[in-house]
């Protein structure tokens, strides 16, 4: 049976997007100083509801930084587009002329030995319709397994890189350099999370190479497998941007997807990415 999850905080409401995915965090601003009992509730509510979201947080560029760092140390992406004074901040830009997107189920910078805890995204300019992102629930894709998969996966372990999303712009020489800077990373398939203890599938289509001591051929299947629970509604929300909407999602329990329906139109949206810890 589907758990309910909390709405009531002491310091604000919350309204869910889903049975057990997404809630829109009402009465918060991201604005100056926060006392700790917030944070710590804040921090409560995307453990519960695995991603959260804020509407009109139009503050300055400075206070999406301090926020971030009220949930740990903030990573500096070292190959997408930073922002020039901010190189905490992730630009991810599409213009009217853009002809592809981010559009695959990942969960950021697993590729990384300690991947991201949070991900922090601000929508700067938003196409008048589509641009939505989609979280999947991880947790519930697990336990939507078959029991005799979940035994094939148990103590399984995969490969992760970046040369997907992030190789083809490197000639050889380059992605060899990186790849002695940023090595292959081995995460267990299916993840324990360290704050809630659930565990989740942990690997995604933009990032996850193989399943290590296992046929390709095997690998391959599973992880095709795995991949296809991320596509299912039933895990999913979906939110609609508008400008200064922010979107704060658990790298360590979902999965998502930007989708790329608005040719014609300029999306810019805006990251703080928080440091995690060895998943196990
Ligand atoms: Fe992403």
């Amino acid at each position: 049976m589907t758990p309910t999850l909390p709405t009531q905080y002491d310091t604000f409401r919350v309204k869910p997007l889903s049975p057990t995915i997404g809630a829109e965090v009402q009465g918060f601003r991201m604005h100056g100083e926060h006392p700790d009992s917030v944070i710590k509730e804040i921090r409560q509510a995307l453990l519960d509801w695995k991603v959260i979201f804020f509407r009109e947080q139009d503050v300055p560029t400075e206070d999406h930084i301090a926020f971030g760092r009220r949930f740990g140390e903030l990573e500096i992406h070292p190959f997408a587009t930073n922002h020039p004074d901010h190189p905490e901040i992730v630009v991810i830009h599409h213009s009217e002329t853009s002809k592809y997107g981010q559009n695959n189920w990942h969960s950021d910078v697993t590729w990384r030995l300690e991947p991201s805890l949070g991900s922090i995204l601000r929508g700067i300019v938003i196409p008048p319709v589509g641009g939505d992102t989609l979280f999947a629930d991880m947790y519930a894709a697990f336990d939507g397994l078959s029991d005799e998969v979940k035994e094939k996966l148990d103590g399984a372990v995969a490969e992760h890189n970046f040369l997907g999303p992030f190789g083809y712009r490197m000639d050889e020489e380059e992605k060899r350099a990186q790849l002695e800077k940023y090595p292959p990373a081995q995460h267990p398939v299916i993840r324990t999370h360290p704050e809630t203890g659930r565990k989740g599938i942990y690997v995604n289509s933009a990032f996850t190479i193989e399943i290590l001591e296992m046929e390709k051929t095997e690998s391959d299947a599973l992880l095709k497998k795995l991949y296809r629970q991320a596509a299912i509604p039933e895990y999913q929300c979906r939110f609609r941007w508008e400008e200064n909407s922010v979107a704060f999602w658990d790298n360590r329990a979902v999965q998502h997807y930007a989708a790329f329906d608005y040719p014609g139109h300029a999306r810019r949206v805006e990251r703080v990415t928080i440091v995690g810890d060895k998943p196990f």
